[in-house]
């Protein structure tokens, strides 16, 4: 992983707080994966939940996935390692053992899992940055893993497929980052802006209706879109 990469995202936990002041909405967004969690597991009585996080960074979104059920035990990945390093040392601080953080790229840690072993595979703010041709292979590797109702819980930047809505909502989270100034953190202004616009190239870009095609030609079901501001939204889907 270039330094390049790793410089096109949050770095530590006092960016992740900064980044949460220009974009508020992200603890409501990622809170739809518990919210999914719990009303798909609730009336299961099985033992242990096997799950699987693409992309944890800090850790925000690994807290979120725990809380939501005692029983979940979580492989949490990021293919960048001082973030992994970042991530281990606040869950040690915490005393979490379910969890293990790996430093691993999101599919070849997919493709090393067994088929039909898991029964969810969650993600917040990853899978946007990925090339569309690697975000299939992804998606495939995703419906390999899970178990028969295993679900796929993704928050992330969906482009509308709603031209003017789409822009309308960059466009917001553009001035957004005025914030960073005030902050004292105009840097982190100018990487989040230039990261923003980089998202929109077409090669990158995720559309709601590509991402909704590709899942059902894989043979997902009830892929349902529980949540949107702005550019984010959340989408469950079951094997
Ligand atoms: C915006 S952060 C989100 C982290 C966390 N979900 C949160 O919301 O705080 C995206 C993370 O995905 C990781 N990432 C991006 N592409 C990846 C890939 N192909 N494999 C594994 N991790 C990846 C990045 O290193 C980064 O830490």
């Amino acid at each position: 992983m270039s330094s390049d990469i790793a410089a096109r995202y949050s770095a530590d936990v006092e960016e992740d707080r900064i980044f949460r002041l220009a974009a508020p909405h992200y603890d409501e967004a990622q809170q739809t994966i518990a919210i999914a969690i719990q009303s798909h597991f609730r009336g299961s009585n099985t033992q242990s939940l096997a799950m699987l996080e693409i992309g944890c960074g800090t850790g925000l979104t690994s807290d979120i996935i725990l809380d939501a059920d005692k029983r979940i035990s979580l492989l949490a990945l990021d293919n960048v390692e001082s973030i992994v390093e970042q991530a281990k040392y606040r869950f040690k601080n915490k005393q979490e053992s379910r969890v293990e953080f790996v430093h691993a790229d999101a599919l070849e840690c997919l493709q090393e899992q067994p088929a039909g072993s898991l029964d969810a595979v969650l993600s917040a703010l990853v899978l946007h940055n990925c090339p569309n041709e690697y975000r299939k292979e992804v998606y495939a590797e995703i419906f390999r893993v899970l178990k028969p109702d295993g679900l796929f819980i993704n928050v992330d930047k969906y482009a509308s497929d709603n031209e003017s809505e789409h822009q309308a909502a960059l466009e917001w989270q553009i001035k957004r980052f005025d914030i960073f100034d005030t902050e004292g953190r105009s840097d982190l202004k100018e990487r989040w802006t230039t990261h923003y616009y980089e998202d929109e190239k077409p090669e990158v870009i995720l559309y709601e209706r590509e991402y909704i095609k590709d899942l059902e030609a894989l043979g997902f079901r009830d892929i349902k879109r529980v949540y949107r501001y702005q550019l984010e939204a959340s989408y469950v889907a079951k094997k």
